[in-house]
C-alpha cells in the first residue's frame, strides 16, 4: 500500500453559493481515498492509498482483494487527511462519497465509513456518481495557489477513464446530455489491454506512454472505427488491429517494436478523442471544452487540445486525473449547495449511468 498526501493552505473565496467544507470518501475501485474541500474547489487535503502494486500481479483489478484492501486503508486514510488539514471533524459541513458506478464489495466499505461519519456527526451525506466526480475534478485547485477560472456552461465534457468513455453536453451544473458513448471497450480499457499484449506492465495507460516517448506514431496505421452516431466510441478493433500486427510482427522478428507500437496506438486513440470532441463542442455550440478521467493523464492527449486555440480547455492536475476523492468532494458540494443531499438509506449503485 502507498499512500500519498499532500496538504495546502486555506483560503476564503467570495461564491454566490452557499459556503461549505466537504469531506468526501472515494473506494468505487483500487484507490481508499480521503480528501477536505472547501467551497466546491479549494483543496485544502487529499489522501490516496493506492493499491495498484499488489493488483498488477494479477494483470488487473481483483475485486476480492480490492475490498479486503479498503477495509484496511479506509480509517488510516480518513485520519491522515484530517491530520493534514489541520481540521477536526467539527470543522466538516457535509460527507460526500461515491455512491457509484464501481466494484460493490469496493464501495460498500467507502458508503459505510461515510454513512458512519454522517450519522455520528449529524451531518448531510451526499451520494455522488463517479463520473460526476471526474468531471467535476476540473473544477479543483490547491487553496492557496491562484485560483483558474471556472468552466463556463455549455461544456462539452469528454469523460475519459478505465470503465467508461463518453461525451456529455453541459448545459448547467449537474445537467448532462449524453451524446455518444463508447460500444465496446473503454478508452482506459483499451490501454490497459494493449499494455497486456505488449508485455508491459499494469496498468497499462502510463506504461503506453512511456514506451511511446521513444516511439514513432506514423510507423503503423491502425484503423478507426466508423459510427452512426459520430459521438460513439469504439477501441476493440484497434485493440484487435494492434494484436494482428504483433503476431505478424512476431513470426518475422525475434524483438517487438514495442515503442513504436505503442506510439502509434496512443496516437490513434488521441485523434479520435480529440476529433470527436471538437466536433462534438462545434456542433452543439459548446463555449468550452473539459477532458476528465484516468486517461486525462495522458501527455499526447493533454498537448492535443492545449495545442489548440478554437476552445478554452479544462483538464485537471495529473495528480486529480487518476481516482481521488478530492473530485467527489467537489461534485458532492455542488450537490450540496443545490439541494441535492442524500438520504442516510442510500445503498451502492455498481452500475449507476451519468444520465
Ligand atoms: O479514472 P481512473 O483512475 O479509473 C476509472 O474510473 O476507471 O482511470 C484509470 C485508467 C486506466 O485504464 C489507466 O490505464 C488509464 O486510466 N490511465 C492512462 C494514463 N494514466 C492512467 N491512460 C493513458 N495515459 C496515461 N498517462
Ligand atoms: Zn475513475
Amino acid at each position: 500500500m502507498i499512500l500519498v498526501s499532500f496538504v495546502v493552505k486555506k483560503e476564503p473565496e467570495m461564491r454566490t453559493l452557499p459556503p461549505a467544507r466537504i469531506l468526501a470518501i472515494e473506494s468505487s475501485c483500487d484507490e481508499t481515498a480521503c480528501a477536505i474541500l472547501e467551497n466546491g474547489r479549494a483543496l485544502l487535503a487529499s489522501t490516496v492509498a493506492s493499491q495498484m502494486d499488489i493488483h498488477a500481479r494479477y494483470g488487473g483489478v481483483f475485486p476480492e482483494v480490492a475490498s479486503r484492501q479498503h477495509v484496511l486503508s479506509i480509517i488510516p486514510v480518513v485520519e491522515q487527511t484530517l491530520v493534514q488539514s489541520n481540521l477536526t471533524l467539527k470543522d466538516v459541513d457535509a460527507i460526500a462519497v461515491t455512491r457509484g458506478p464501481g466494484l460493490a464489495g469496493s464501495l460498500v466499505v467507502g458508503m459505510n465509513m461515510a454513512k458512519g461519519l454522517a450519522l455520528g456527526l449529524g451531518l448531510p451525506l451526499v451520494g455522488v456518481n463517479h463520473l460526476e466526480g471526474h468531471i467535476y475534478s476540473a473544477w479543483i485547485y490547491n487553496a492557496g495557489e491562484s485560483i483558474p477560472a471556472e468552466p463556463q456552461f455549455p461544456l462539452m465534457a469528454l469523460l475519459v477513464s478505465g470503465g467508461h468513455t463518453e461525451l456529455n453536453l453541459m448545459t448547467d451544473h449537474l445537467t448532462y446530455k449524453r451524446l455518444g458513448a463508447t460500444l465496446d471497450d473503454a478508452a482506459g480499457e483499451a490501454f490497459d489491454k494493449v499494455g497486456r499484449l505488449l508485455g508491459l506492465s499494469f496498468p497499462g495507460g502510463p506504461a503506453i506512454q512511456k514506451a511511446a516517448e521513444g516511439g514513432d506514431p506514423t510507423r503503423f496505421k491502425f484503423p478507426r472505427a466508423r459510427l452512426d452516431n459520430p459521438y460513439d466510441f469504439s477501441f476493440s478493433g484497434l485493440k484487435t488491429a494492434v494484436l494482428y500486427e504483433v503476431n505478424a510482427l512476431k513470426k518475422q522478428h525475434s524483438t517487438l517494436p514495442v515503442e513504436d507500437l505503442a506510439a502509434s496506438f496512443q496516437a490513434t486513440v488521441v485523434d479520435v478523442l480529440f476529433t470527436k470532441a471538437i466536433k462534438a463542442a462545434r456542433d452543439f455550440g459548446a463555449k468550452e471544452i473539459l477532458v476528465a478521467g484516468g486517461v486525462s493523464a495522458n501527455r499526447a492527449l493533454r498537448d492535443a487540445f492545449q495545442s489548440q486555440s478554437e476552445f478554452k480547455v479544462h483538464i485537471p492536475a495529473f495528480s486529480l486525473c487518476t481516482d481521488n476523492a478530492a473530485m467527489i468532494a467537489a461534485a458532492g458540494y455542488y450537490r450540496y449547495a443545490l439541494g441535492h443531499a442524500s438520504s442516510l438509506d442510500i445503498d451502492v449503485q455498481p452500475t449507476w449511468p451519468l444520465s
